[in-house]
Protein backbone atom coordinates (compact mmCIF):
# COMPACT_ATOMS: atom_id res chain seq x y z
CA UNK A 1 0.00 0.00 0.00
CA UNK A 2 1.78 3.52 -1.07
CA UNK A 3 1.51 5.77 1.79
CA UNK A 4 -0.99 8.24 0.77
CA UNK A 5 -3.24 5.14 -0.13
CA UNK A 6 -2.75 4.40 3.77
CA UNK A 7 -3.40 7.90 5.03
CA UNK A 8 -6.18 7.99 3.45
CA UNK A 9 -7.67 4.70 5.14
CA UNK A 10 -6.27 5.95 8.41
CA UNK A 11 -7.75 9.84 7.65
CA UNK A 12 -11.36 9.77 9.27
CA UNK A 13 -9.18 8.10 12.97
CA UNK A 14 -6.07 10.08 12.87
CA UNK A 15 -6.43 12.76 15.10
CA UNK A 16 -8.54 10.74 17.51
CA UNK A 17 -5.35 8.40 17.81
CA UNK A 18 -3.17 8.45 20.66
CA UNK A 19 0.42 9.20 18.81
CA UNK A 20 3.45 9.73 20.86
CA UNK A 21 4.96 10.78 17.57
CA UNK A 22 2.28 13.30 16.99
CA UNK A 23 2.46 14.68 20.65
CA UNK A 24 6.03 14.89 20.62
CA UNK A 25 6.27 16.54 17.71
CA UNK A 26 3.89 18.80 18.78
CA UNK A 27 6.34 19.85 21.75
CA UNK A 28 8.97 20.18 19.38
CA UNK A 29 6.88 22.73 17.10
CA UNK A 30 6.15 24.91 20.29
CA UNK A 31 10.03 24.87 21.66
CA UNK A 32 11.07 25.97 17.70
CA UNK A 33 9.32 29.37 18.97
CA UNK A 34 8.75 29.94 14.89
CA UNK A 35 7.94 33.65 13.94
CA UNK A 36 4.19 32.49 13.15
CA UNK A 37 3.47 36.65 13.15
CA UNK A 38 1.96 37.52 10.17
CA UNK A 39 4.16 34.91 8.34
CA UNK A 40 3.43 33.16 5.19
CA UNK A 41 3.12 29.39 6.45
CA UNK A 42 3.93 26.24 4.24
CA UNK A 43 3.30 23.34 5.55
CA UNK A 44 4.48 19.89 3.32
CA UNK A 45 2.36 16.81 4.11
CA UNK A 46 -0.10 18.74 5.97
CA UNK A 47 -1.88 15.84 6.70
CA UNK A 48 -4.82 16.91 8.84
CA UNK A 49 -3.80 20.71 9.20
CA UNK A 50 -2.52 20.13 12.78
CA UNK A 51 0.09 22.02 11.91
CA UNK A 52 -1.75 24.83 9.96
CA UNK A 53 -3.80 25.12 12.89
CA UNK A 54 -0.90 26.02 15.20
CA UNK A 55 0.97 28.22 12.40
CA UNK A 56 -3.37 30.17 12.48
CA UNK A 57 -3.27 30.75 16.43
CA UNK A 58 0.15 32.01 16.45
CA UNK A 59 -0.36 34.82 13.77
CA UNK A 60 0.47 33.05 10.43
CA UNK A 61 -1.27 35.18 7.74
CA UNK A 62 -0.87 33.24 4.47
CA UNK A 63 -1.49 29.25 5.36
CA UNK A 64 -1.00 26.54 2.46
CA UNK A 65 -0.98 23.04 2.93
CA UNK A 66 -0.28 20.33 0.57
CA UNK A 67 -0.49 16.86 0.57
CA UNK A 68 -0.80 13.65 -1.83
CA UNK A 69 -3.83 12.08 0.70
CA UNK A 70 -7.41 13.57 -0.14
CA UNK A 71 -8.98 11.56 2.85
CA UNK A 72 -5.94 13.83 5.16
CA UNK A 73 -6.86 17.20 3.09
CA UNK A 74 -10.92 16.36 3.53
CA UNK A 75 -9.95 16.48 7.28
CA UNK A 76 -8.04 19.34 7.11
CA UNK A 77 -10.12 21.31 5.04
CA UNK A 78 -12.87 20.72 7.63
CA UNK A 79 -10.22 22.21 10.33
CA UNK A 80 -9.55 24.93 8.66
CA UNK A 81 -12.10 26.06 6.25
CA UNK A 82 -11.42 29.01 4.17
CA UNK A 83 -8.26 30.40 6.56
CA UNK A 84 -6.21 27.88 4.73
CA UNK A 85 -5.56 27.04 0.66
CA UNK A 86 -5.01 23.21 0.04
CA UNK A 87 -3.87 21.65 -2.19
CA UNK A 88 -3.26 17.98 -3.16
CA UNK A 89 0.12 16.68 -4.89
CA UNK A 90 2.54 13.92 -4.79
CA UNK A 91 5.71 15.18 -3.11
CA UNK A 92 7.63 13.35 -4.82
CA UNK A 93 7.86 14.98 -7.38
CA UNK A 94 7.80 19.30 -8.06
CA UNK A 95 4.84 21.25 -7.17
CA UNK A 96 4.01 24.16 -9.59
CA UNK A 97 1.04 24.59 -8.34
CA UNK A 98 2.54 26.74 -4.85
CA UNK A 99 4.20 29.97 -5.87
CA UNK A 100 7.96 30.33 -6.11
CA UNK A 101 9.67 32.21 -3.08
CA UNK A 102 7.16 32.48 -1.20
CA UNK A 103 6.99 31.44 2.03
CA UNK A 104 8.42 32.80 5.20
CA UNK A 105 8.32 29.53 7.05
CA UNK A 106 8.03 25.84 6.28
CA UNK A 107 7.03 23.08 8.68
CA UNK A 108 7.28 19.11 7.41
CA UNK A 109 6.65 16.86 10.52
CA UNK A 110 6.54 13.45 10.24
CA UNK A 111 6.76 13.28 6.87
CA UNK A 112 10.08 12.26 5.15
CA UNK A 113 10.44 8.35 7.02
CA UNK A 114 8.01 7.94 3.54
CA UNK A 115 10.91 8.84 1.29
CA UNK A 116 13.21 7.16 0.38
CA UNK A 117 15.54 10.22 0.73
CA UNK A 118 15.20 13.31 1.98
CA UNK A 119 17.19 15.61 0.16
CA UNK A 120 14.41 15.92 -3.14
CA UNK A 121 11.90 17.44 -0.27
CA UNK A 122 14.19 19.62 1.21
CA UNK A 123 15.55 20.67 -2.02
CA UNK A 124 11.77 21.33 -3.72
CA UNK A 125 10.60 23.06 -0.34
CA UNK A 126 13.85 25.55 -0.53
CA UNK A 127 12.80 26.83 -3.99
CA UNK A 128 9.24 27.66 -1.90
CA UNK A 129 11.25 29.63 0.64
CA UNK A 130 12.28 33.12 0.78
CA UNK A 131 15.57 33.69 1.36
CA UNK A 132 16.50 34.17 5.12
CA UNK A 133 12.79 31.91 5.36
CA UNK A 134 12.67 29.38 7.96
CA UNK A 135 12.53 25.21 7.71
CA UNK A 136 10.83 23.26 10.85
CA UNK A 137 11.65 19.79 10.33
CA UNK A 138 10.46 16.57 12.93
CA UNK A 139 10.71 13.41 12.15
CA UNK A 140 10.88 10.12 13.73
CA UNK A 141 14.56 9.36 15.00
CA UNK A 142 17.07 7.03 12.80
CA UNK A 143 17.47 4.83 16.19
CA UNK A 144 13.75 4.29 16.22
CA UNK A 145 13.52 3.43 12.59
CA UNK A 146 16.32 0.90 12.99
CA UNK A 147 14.49 -0.70 15.45
CA UNK A 148 12.02 -1.47 12.93
CA UNK A 149 9.64 1.42 13.90
CA UNK A 150 7.39 2.99 11.08
CA UNK A 151 4.32 4.40 10.93
CA UNK A 152 1.44 1.91 11.02
CA UNK A 153 -2.34 1.81 12.01
CA UNK A 154 -5.10 -0.55 12.93
CA UNK A 155 -8.29 -0.32 10.92
CA UNK A 156 -11.37 -2.95 11.32
CA UNK A 157 -9.11 -4.94 13.32
CA UNK A 158 -6.04 -5.31 10.77
CA UNK A 159 -2.85 -3.81 11.23
CA UNK A 160 -1.56 -1.50 8.26
CA UNK A 161 2.40 -0.83 7.85
CA UNK A 162 3.28 2.01 6.28
CA UNK A 163 6.60 2.62 3.59
CA UNK A 164 9.19 3.45 5.93
CA UNK A 165 12.79 4.83 5.48
CA UNK A 166 15.63 5.65 8.29
CA UNK A 167 17.39 8.96 7.97
CA UNK A 168 19.99 10.07 10.04
CA UNK A 169 21.59 13.08 10.84
CA UNK A 170 24.43 12.95 8.19
CA UNK A 171 22.05 12.74 5.70
CA UNK A 172 19.83 15.45 6.38
CA UNK A 173 22.94 17.51 7.31
CA UNK A 174 24.18 16.65 3.59
CA UNK A 175 20.62 17.48 1.87
CA UNK A 176 19.68 20.96 4.07
CA UNK A 177 23.82 22.18 2.92
CA UNK A 178 22.67 20.89 -1.00
CA UNK A 179 19.55 22.51 -0.69
CA UNK A 180 20.85 25.85 0.47
CA UNK A 181 19.88 25.99 4.05
CA UNK A 182 23.00 27.47 6.46
CA UNK A 183 23.95 24.25 9.23
CA UNK A 184 21.88 23.58 12.40
CA UNK A 185 21.60 21.89 14.72
CA UNK A 186 19.40 18.53 15.24
CA UNK A 187 18.27 18.37 18.06
CA UNK A 188 17.53 14.35 19.39
CA UNK A 189 14.97 13.60 21.52
CA UNK A 190 15.16 10.52 24.24
CA UNK A 191 11.94 9.19 25.06
CA UNK A 192 12.81 8.94 29.01
CA UNK A 193 12.65 12.33 29.26
CA UNK A 194 8.80 12.68 27.79
CA UNK A 195 7.43 9.64 28.92
CA UNK A 196 5.58 11.15 31.75
CA UNK A 197 4.11 13.75 29.30
CA UNK A 198 3.55 11.27 26.83
CA UNK A 199 2.59 7.90 28.41
CA UNK A 200 3.17 5.39 25.68
CA UNK A 201 6.83 6.33 24.98
CA UNK A 202 7.82 4.59 27.91
CA UNK A 203 8.17 1.64 25.90
CA UNK A 204 10.99 3.08 23.73
CA UNK A 205 12.94 4.11 26.86
CA UNK A 206 16.91 4.55 25.90
CA UNK A 207 16.01 5.37 22.65
CA UNK A 208 16.01 8.47 20.83
CA UNK A 209 12.74 8.74 19.23
CA UNK A 210 12.32 11.99 17.07
CA UNK A 211 14.79 14.31 15.43
CA UNK A 212 14.24 18.03 15.02
CA UNK A 213 15.65 21.30 13.82
CA UNK A 214 15.18 24.52 12.48
CA UNK A 215 16.85 25.62 9.49
CA UNK A 216 17.45 29.25 7.88
CA UNK A 217 17.63 29.08 4.00
CA UNK A 218 21.17 31.23 2.97
C1 LIG B 1 2.15 11.19 9.55
S1 LIG B 1 1.28 12.23 8.42
C2 LIG B 1 1.82 13.80 9.05
C3 LIG B 1 0.78 14.85 8.89
C4 LIG B 1 1.15 16.19 9.53
N1 LIG B 1 2.34 16.75 8.94
C5 LIG B 1 1.32 16.04 11.02
O1 LIG B 1 2.41 16.33 11.54
O2 LIG B 1 0.34 15.67 11.69
C6 LIG B 1 2.20 12.08 6.90
C7 LIG B 1 1.55 12.82 5.73
O3 LIG B 1 2.43 12.75 4.60
C8 LIG B 1 1.65 12.58 3.43
N2 LIG B 1 2.43 11.93 2.38
C9 LIG B 1 3.19 10.82 2.48
N3 LIG B 1 3.74 10.50 1.29
C10 LIG B 1 3.31 11.45 0.41
C11 LIG B 1 3.53 11.68 -0.99
N4 LIG B 1 4.31 10.89 -1.73
N5 LIG B 1 2.94 12.76 -1.55
C12 LIG B 1 2.15 13.58 -0.83
N6 LIG B 1 1.90 13.42 0.50
C13 LIG B 1 2.48 12.36 1.10
C14 LIG B 1 0.49 11.71 3.87
O4 LIG B 1 -0.62 11.79 3.01
C15 LIG B 1 0.22 12.23 5.28
O5 LIG B 1 -0.78 13.20 5.30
Amino acid sequence: MSATAGYDLWASDYDGFDNPMVALAALAFAQAKLPLEGAAFLDVGCGTGRNLGLARDGGATTLVGIDGSRGMLAQAQARLGEAATLVEADLSGTWPQLPGPAFDIACISLVLEHFPSVAPILAQTATHLKSGGVLFVAEMHADLAAAGTGAHFEKDGKVHRLPSFRHDDAEFAQALAAAGFAPCAIAAWLADDHAALVPKLAKHRGKRVLASFVARKL
